[in-house]
């Protein structure tokens, strides 16, 4: 099947909150899709980028990555966060996760982002190039639990970064809640 990736529009938003909930399914569904729209309405989640990924029109994926930043960085590092992805589950294992992650990737370098971090499926992102943060001195918001301690990861866009900054993260308003930073 041929996928298109663009920037999402402001008319997408039905469309990509049909997708998150399928994608989730009931009952974390309606807290993501609520998530969402949130850092959609966030000054401080920016700059944002929104991608879907389409399929004869009809959106068949979402990925968002908004800013986040390192507390007490005297470099300022442009750092990003990726939260959600989602594929309809009509769609999911025949790689549109993966177009939208390197589409996203490709654009956030290409904007000056260093760091793109991620909360998720340990044995899922580092396909994507995401290896575990917490050994990097890079902390989530929120503690995350030492069992789950490779779910929380980051990945480098500039070369020699990681390593050359250490702190914890602070996110975007709409994100800074411990329920979000249990995985
Ligand atoms: C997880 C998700 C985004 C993956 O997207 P996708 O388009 O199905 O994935 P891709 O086709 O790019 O990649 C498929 C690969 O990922 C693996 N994979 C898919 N879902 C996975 C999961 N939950 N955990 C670990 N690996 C997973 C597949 O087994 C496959 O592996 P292979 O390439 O070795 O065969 C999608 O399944 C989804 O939306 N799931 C529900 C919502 C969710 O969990 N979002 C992520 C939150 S961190």
């Amino acid at each position: 099947m041929e996928f298109q990736i663009r920037e999402s529009l402001e008319s997408d938003s039905k469309a990509i909150r049909s997708v998150v909930l399928a994608a989730f399914g009931p009952e974390e569904g309606e807290e993501i899709a609520d998530l969402v729209a949130e850092l959609d309405l966030d000054p401080t989640a920016e700059p944002r980028l929104s991608l879907v990924a389409t399929n004869e029109e009809t959106i068949i994926g979402h990925i968002l990555f908004t800013a986040v930043k390192i507390e007490a960085d005297p470099n300022q590092t442009p750092c990003s966060i990726l939260a959600p992805l989602a594929i309809h589950p009509e769609y999911q294992k025949q790689g549109v996760g993966g177009l939208l992650i390197h589409e996203g990737l490709k654009q956030l370098q290409e904007s000056g982002v260093d760091l793109v971090f991620v909360l998720g499926h340990p044995s899922y992102y580092p396909k994507f190039g995401f290896t575990p943060s917490g050994y990097r001195g890079l902390d989530a918001p929120y503690p995350i639990l030492p069992k789950n301690a490779e779910a929380w990861m980051v990945q480098e866009l500039r070369p020699g970064i990681l390593g050359s900054v250490r702190g914890t993260l602070i996110c975007a308003t709409a994100l800074d809640d411990a329920r979000y930073w249990v995985e």
